[in-house]
């Protein structure tokens, strides 16, 4: 997955910088290499292997000229990372260059025929396939605008590209197809984008074209063309998020800061408890519901399924995404399907959505506005917990389950229920005045190889995502286990040399919870106990306790007791002198 940027200044001749301002903020989206193409009476390239600031030191991407450009941050998914699979790509007579974001299926096949007609290529990446392709048909007759589109009629698989032709300077052209894209303006130029962080500062008026539609720039103007060429009138939206929102703000990393920000994400998701309401009622009678999500928003999904049969009765199926086809069959118009996703963008997700569509009614949870899958699902909810820009789910979390719980709540019709939720952002608030306190206990398991987190009913999520968090970005293998499966396995790797977090909120579970807990003592694990403040049985039993407000019971422990789950890996992680925000080999937006 990668990030692409493009840009045309109507008047101004240093597009240089500010494409490299926009690909920065794309950051998230991959860090292994960075370029820029810019045309000045021919196409320059820079571009290189490595971060982005890293890269910058080294070949000053700012001192480019020309006022039209573009600009790629890669995550590699075909071809390593080095040089010569850094984007933007060109074609044999350096002509055209293109940024792509995506995966095409059929480039060998398509570079096999180009090879056979002489193209010589450099990288082992599928885009370069790209600008050789759109070469051959502008070499036919066709302008860039239908050379790009008679090019996308070959390829298979997902794109977003922006691409540029020395033959039509101060043009780009860009489309899409299961990969995000989108479109910004102002008074100084025109956008296009993988996301919406690289324009905010620049615009907050934002278009996603659809699948099938170009997006055709100049010094001049912005269109969108649709498949005949015939010009459409896109209907932006507005985005209420601030720039601010997406920078660092004196903060060290961006998961510490939007570890802060949780509260506040709460506080704003709750006012969407009008729009659920109506979103229930026009759904009506369901009797099953399946949630479909991948990694954190999969642990979301899973307290979704507990809290819902819990109070409602409804069954619940939990479903990871890559997996769906083997559920597919099952879902028919009395089955509800929920789509958790912080992006809206996730792959493996939007293919399940599109099946599901066919035959279920589909609601998506998603974070961010206008993001595909809000324009798939027949019904959506937005979280409102802002950009999140770390690429490990913290607020976006906490804020899906916010909706989760008023979701299930409303359908419940459980005012207790919802009555709770508001307090959580105190809960919340005074968890992280104990950071000082978790970033001393994380210095105590830097050394760690291996860690078990344990949790019984509500707290079991908690535990699968407090080990994703720990994994994740620290690098220990951890492993979140239904503290009652405990003895059924895992605890033959339980030693004197192993942390077991153990999470016991108060409720319903705690003595079984209690009982898993006294098994792993006996083994001599190092128990680090989430749990009650004044809770002296799990003081004397523990190594070290994480106190939380007592009010806080199992129930809605997983809005409360994940918080110092994410302190932790993100201070072990910090203390073993690794970049919360860019965990090796993984990217925010997994769009392949
Ligand atoms: O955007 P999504 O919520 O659909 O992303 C799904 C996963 O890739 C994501 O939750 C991932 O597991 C987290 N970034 C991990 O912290």
């Amino acid at each position: 997955m990668c990030g692409i940027v493009g840009c045309i200044l109507k008047e101004n001749n240093d597009v240089a910088p500010i494409l490299f301002y926009c690909i920065l903020k794309l950051e998230y989206r991959g860090y292994d290499s960075i370029g820029l193409a810019t045309y000045d009476n021919k196409i320059h390239v820079k571009k290189d292997q490595g971060n982005i600031e890293t890269v910058n030191n080294r070949i000053h991407f700012k001192e480019m000229k020309g006022s039209c450009g573009i600009a790629h941050t890669r995550w590699a998914s075909t071809g390593i990372p080095n040089y010569e699979n850094a984007h933007p790509h060109l074609d044999d007579t350096n002509s055209i260059a293109v940024v792509h974001n995506g995966t095409l299926e059929n480039y060998l096949d398509l570079k096999d025929e180009l090879i056979k007609l002489g193209h010589t290529f450099k990288s082992t990446t599928d885009t370069e396939v790209i600008p050789h392709l759109i070469k051959i048909f502008m070499n036919e007759g066709l302008d860039l605008e239908n050379a790009v589109k008679k090019c996308c009629q070959k390829l298979k698989g997902s794109y977003a590209i922006v691409a540029m032709s020395k033959d039509e300077p101060d043009k780009l052209i860009a489309t899409r197809k299961d990969s995000p894209l989108i479109i910004a303006q102002n008074k100084d130029g025109y956008f296009v984008s993988s996301d919406i962080p690289a324009v905010l500062d620049y615009s907050r008026d934002i278009y996603r074209p659809k699948e099938g539609e170009f997006v055709i720039m100049t010094k001049e103007s912005i269109e969108i063309h649709d498949e005949n060429g015939e010009k459409i009138d896109p209907e932006y939206i507005y985005i209420d998020w601030s720039p601010k929102m997406a920078k660092k703000d004196g903060y060290d990393y961006f998961m510490i800061k939007e570890i802060h920000e949780q509260s506040l994400a709460v506080k704003n998701t709750l006012t969407q408890k009008t729009n659920i309401k109506k979103i229930i009622d026009e759904i009506g009678d369901i009797k099953r519901i399946c949630f479909v999500a991948c990694g954190t928003s999969y642990h979301a999904s899973i307290t979704g399924k507990y809290l819902i049969e819990s109070q409602k009765g409804i069954p619940c199926d939990v479903i990871i995404a890559s997996e769906y086809k083997y559920t597919a069959k099952t879902w028919d118009e009395d089955t509800l399907v929920i789509f958790i996703s912080q992006s809206g963008e996730t792959y493996d997700s939007r293919m399940a959505l599109k099946e599901a569509r066919k035959t279920s009614k589909t609601l998506a949870i998603v974070n961010v506005a206008g993001s595909a899958m809000t324009q798939e699902a027949e019904y959506f909810i937005q979280t409102q917990a802002g950009p999140e820009i770390g690429v490990a789910a913290t607020k976006t979390y906490i804020a899906q389950l916010t909706a989760i719980y008023l979701f299930a709540g409303l359908l419940a019709e459980n005012d207790e229920l919802i009555e709770k939720l508001n307090k959580v952002p105190e809960y919340i608030e005074e968890i992280v005045k104990q950071e000082k306190l978790i970033e001393d206990i994380s210095k105590r398991y830097d050394f760690a190889d291996n860690a078990f987190y344990l949790g019984r009913g509500f707290s079991y999520p908690i535990a699968l995502e407090g080990a994703l968090k720990l994994k994740e970005i620290s690098y220990i293998h951890a492993e979140g286990y239904a503290a009652g499966e405990l003895k059924h396995g895992p605890l033959a790797l339980i030693n004197e040399k192993v942390p077991v977090i153990v999470i016991i909120p108060p409720g319903d579970d705690y003595d079984k919870t209690m009982v898993n807990l006294q098994e792993v003592k006996a083994r001599e694990a190092i128990i680090l106990s989430i749990g009650a403040k004044g809770d002296e049985k799990l003081r004397e039993n523990s190594r070290i306790v994480v106190e939380i407000n007592p009010e806080v019971t199992d129930i809605i422990a997983p809005l409360v007791y994940t918080v110092p789950l994410q302190l932790l890996s993100y201070y072990v992680t910090v203390e073993k002198g690794y970049n919360p925000d860019q965990p090796r080999n993984l990217a925010k937006v997994i769009t392949v």
